[in-house]
């Protein structure tokens, strides 16, 4: 059995029911365990961290780059960097904005050279964005068209009601593709 954790950071909830998305699809993936970590929650389980297989990242974009209490656990990991305790593990990353852009490539960016600096292999989003083969927007999977990590895009209402259909299904993709390449190397 392969060992997944998705930690992610949510002010505001919707990038924790995002989260719960990515999970939902991974846990779809025979020979995949996996925990949902919420920073600042409990004080971070770095042993967990350190006997996973593959880490997904998840923050929501404030100010055009990962949020605040994110960025504190990125720092903190810099024990792990240094024992080198994610070498070779698999890495990818999810964010959510409130724009149709908000400037979400640069945290995507800084989530990938932070897990390039740890050792990690970063797993990237395969998906197609469906609006290419007809699919109409609001139900289009990888409607953002991001293939460096999974991009959202959030209204500012209950996270429950926020997101679009297509993007939920996104995170469910993105979660069973990352899933899919931890347990065979390729999906
Ligand atoms: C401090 C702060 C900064 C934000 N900066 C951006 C931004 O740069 N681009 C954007 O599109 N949305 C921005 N937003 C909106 C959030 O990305 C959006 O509401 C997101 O859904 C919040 O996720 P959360 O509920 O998980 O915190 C910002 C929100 C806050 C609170």
């Amino acid at each position: 059995m392969k060992k997944m954790s998705v930690v992610y950071h949510s002010g505001a909830g919707h990038t924790a029911y995002a989260a719960e998305k990515v999970v939902e699809g991974a846990k779809s993936v025979a020979g995949v365990e996996v925990q949902l970590v919420e920073i600042g929650k409990n004080p971070t389980d770095w042993e967990m961290l350190k006997a996973a297989d593959a880490i997904i990242f998840g923050t929501p974009t404030y100010m055009g780059g990962v949020s605040a209490p994110f960025k504190a656990f990125m720092d903190e990991s810099s024990k792990a960097w240094y024992t080198r305790d994610w070498q070779n593990k698999l890495a990818a990353g999810f964010t959510v904005s409130g724009s149709p852009s908000g400037d979400k490539q640069g945290t995507l960016q800084s989530l990938m050279t932070y897990s390039l600096q740890h050792g990690m292999f970063w797993v990237g989003y395969d998906r197609l964005p469906e609006v290419y083969s007809g699919v109409a927007p609001e139900k289009a999977r990888n409607r953002l068209g991001s293939f460096s990590g999974l991009m959202l895009q959030a209204a500012q209402t209950a996270p429950h009601e926020s997101f679009l259909p297509g993007d939920l299904a996104s995170a469910i993709d993105f979660g069973e593709r990352v899933a899919t390449v931890l347990v065979k190397n390729i999906r």
